[in-house]
């Protein structure tokens, strides 16, 4: 795929309904998960939009002539999102998103558990990588080399503020993502779910 202009720059607000689109186009273990929801935002709410509006200076995105394409978004501090995220990110979403206003068993009331009970990371995980972080493009992005360009910001931006190591969680049937990890030095930290590595120079 011919892919025209594309470069990395630091995230813009104006850039917050891009970055949710895509969330959902590669929710689903990396590819299109829309056709599971039918809310369009909640994913974005949990996985991405906390992030651009608590840690906007570890945000980047990826823009081609099409536009907006990819992301990553990261926190040097896993504990404190995690509290602003129950305290404060979260608070309206509960009242927007009660328990059974989704069947049971579609994706869309995976996400409002998600969102009453956000997922933790055991804290000996945090200890040791207290950076976390989410990557994803859309298909006319990928293996372009913007992926590596993308944790290479990121992670310029964590060894500036002295954060010397970050995790992230993958479902193990990623498969092409976990490639991508493990070529850029990602190692297994929780049976094939969690990754980490330091936040050095990428490989
Ligand atoms: C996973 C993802 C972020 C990778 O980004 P990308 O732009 O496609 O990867 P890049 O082109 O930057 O690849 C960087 C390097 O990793 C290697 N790589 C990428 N995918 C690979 C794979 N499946 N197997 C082996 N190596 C791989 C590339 O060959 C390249 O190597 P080099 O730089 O040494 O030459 C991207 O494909 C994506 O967003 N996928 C969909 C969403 C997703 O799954 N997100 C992760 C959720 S946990």
């Amino acid at each position: 795929m011919v892919v025209t202009g594309a470069h990395v720059r630091p995230f813009d607000p104006a850039d917050t309904d891009a970055c949710y689109e895509i969330c959902l186009r590669t929710a689903h273990n990396g590819a299109d998960a829309s056709g599971l929801h039918t809310d369009p935002r909640i994913v974005g709410e949990i996985w991405v939009g906390p992030y651009l509006v608590r840690w906007p200076d570890y945000a980047f995105v990826v823009e081609d002539d099409e536009g907006v394409g990819g992301y990553i978004v990261g926190t040097p501090d896993t504990h404190a999102h995690d509290r602003w995220i129950d305290e404060e990110w979260m608070v309206p979403l509960r009242a927007q998103y009660p328990r059974g206003c989704f069947a049971d068993g579609t994706a869309d009331a995976d996400c409002v558990e998600l969102i009453h009970v956000p997922p933790r990371v055991p804290p000996e995980i945090v200890a040791t990588h207290p950076a976390h972080l989410h990557i994803d493009l859309l298909p006319r992005l990928q293996g372009h080399g913007m992926g590596r360009a993308l944790m290479a910001a990121l992670f310029g931006q964590l060894r500036g503020a002295g954060v010397a190591a970050v995790h992230l969680g993958c479902s193990p049937d990623n498969t092409n993502a976990i490639a991508f990890y493990r070529h850029l030095g990602f190692e297994d930290l929780r049976a094939g779910f969690l990754w980490g590595r330091s936040t050095e120079s990428t490989r």
